[in-house]
C-alpha cells in the first residue's frame, strides 16, 4: 500500500513545475468538492444530489454528480438512463474519465456508480496512477463535484467524505434519522475536524418540524462537539417527488413549481451564499481536486 500512497503522492505534489497531463484547461476554476450523506438510509439523498446539482447547474455551474454508492447506485435509475461504463472501468484503464462521464437531464454530467469503489482501496500503483491523472484532469473546468455517498459509516464513504472540503448531511425529522446524523457527524468530525457540515431536513411537514430537527442536531453538535452546524433548508414532504421517481425524471425537471422544488431553489440561494470566495491561486493550484486526491492518501498508507 505504501507504494500507492507513494505514487499518488508524487502525483499531486504541489511544487512540481511540469504540467502533469495533456493540455491546460481552457478554463480554470476551483473546483469545490461536496459530499451527500447521511446516517440513515432512504432518506433522499439521491434526489437530494440529482436536483440541488441541476439547480446548481441552472444558475450558470458547471457540475458533476458522482455516484460513490456502492450498494445501491442509484443515479442512473433516477434519470432513466442505463451507462455502460461506471467508476470500474476508469480504475480497470479501460476507460479515460470523459469516457465515463454520462449526459443526463438538462445534460448534466454524471459518473454512475458500480462495482468500482471496493477495489478503490486495492489498486495496483499503475491503476492508481492513472485514476489520479484521470481524476486532475477535470481541474479547472468544473464549479462543483458532487459525491453522492451511501449511508452510514462505510469504510468507502468515510473516504470520500473526510477527502471533499465540505459535507451535506441530509436528515428526516425521524427520530432515528436525526441520531444516526448526529453519529456520523460526531465521526467524520473525529476523523477530520476541518470539514465544514451543513444540514438539509428532508420530508418536513411544515418549516415548523424542519426547524425543530436541525435544532436538535444543532445542539447536540455545539454542545458535545463544539461545532456550529448551518442548516441550508427543509424540503417538504412532497408525492411529486415519488411520482418523479417513478417516471424516472428529476423532480425539479418534471414538477418545477412543486412545493420541493420552490424549497430547493432557495436552498440552492443559500447554499450560493455560504460559499467562501475562493483564492485567486485556488484554480491554478488544482482547486480542489488536487487536495482531494491528496487526502486520500490517508487512506491508502
Ligand atoms: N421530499 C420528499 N418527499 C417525498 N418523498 C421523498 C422525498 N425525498 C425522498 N422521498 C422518497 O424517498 C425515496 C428514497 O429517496 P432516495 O433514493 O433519494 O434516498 P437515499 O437517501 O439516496 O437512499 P439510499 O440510502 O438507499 O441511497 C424516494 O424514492 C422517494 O419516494
Ligand atoms: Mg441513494
Amino acid at each position: 500500500m505504501n507504494d500507492q500512497a507513494e505514487a499518488l503522492r508524487n502525483l499531486v505534489r504541489q511544487d512540481e513545475g511540469a504540467p502533469l497531463f495533456r493540455a491546460e484547461p481552457a478554463e480554470t476554476r476551483p473546483t469545490r468538492i461536496l459530499t451527500i450523506t447521511s446516517g440513515k438510509g432512504g432518506v433522499g439523498k439521491s434526489n437530494f444530489t440529482l436536483n440541488f446539482a441541476l439547480q446548481l447547474q441552472s444558475q450558470g455551474y458547471k457540475v458533476l454528480v458522482f455516484d460513490a454508492d456502492i450498494g445501491m447506485a442509484n443515479i442512473d435509475v433516477l434519470m432513466g438512463a442505463s451507462p455502460k461504463y461506471n467508476l470500474y472501468h476508469l480504475l480497470k484503464r479501460e476507460k479515460s474519465i470523459e469516457e465515463i462521464i454520462y449526459r443526463g437531464h438538462n445534460d448534466l454530467q454524471f459518473i454512475a456508480g458500480g462495482s468500482g469503489f471496493n477495489d478503490l482501496l486495492s489498486l495496483t500503483k499503475e491503476e492508481l496512477e492513472y485514476f489520479t491523472e484521470q481524476v486532475l484532469s477535470l481541474s479547472g473546468s468544473l464549479d462543483f463535484i458532487l459525491f453522492d455517498t451511501g449511508a452510514g459509516l462505510t469504510k468507502e464513504s468515510m473516504t470520500f467524505i473526510t477527502a471533499a472540503e465540505q459535507t451535506i448531511v441530509v436528515t428526516t425529522p425521524e427520530p432515528t434519522s436525526i441520531t444516526d446524523a448526529y453519529a456520523i457527524i460526531k465521526m467524520v468530525h473525529s476523523q477530520e475536524p476541518g470539514i465544514r457540515f451543513q444540514l438539509v431536513v428532508n420530508r418536513v411537514t411544515d418549516r415548523k418540524e424542519g426547524q425543530q430537527t436541525a435544532d436538535k442536531i444543532r445542539m447536540v453538535s455545539n454542545q458535545f462537539l463544539q461545532l456550529d452546524i448551518p442548516t441550508l433548508g427543509y424540503i417538504p414532504d412532497d408525492a411529486n417527488v415519488s411520482k418523479a421517481v417513478k417516471r424516472q425524471v428529476p423532480f425539479s425537471v418534471l414538477y418545477p413549481d412543486s412545493a420541493a422544488t420552490r424549497e430547493l431553489k432557495e436552498l440552492v440561494r443559500r447554499f450560493e451564499q455560504s460559499q467562501p470566495a475562493a483564492a485567486p491561486t485556488e484554480a491554478e493550484e488544482g482547486g480542489g481536486v488536487k487536495r482531494f486526491l491528496s487526502r486520500m492518501l490517508k487512506f491508502m498508507k
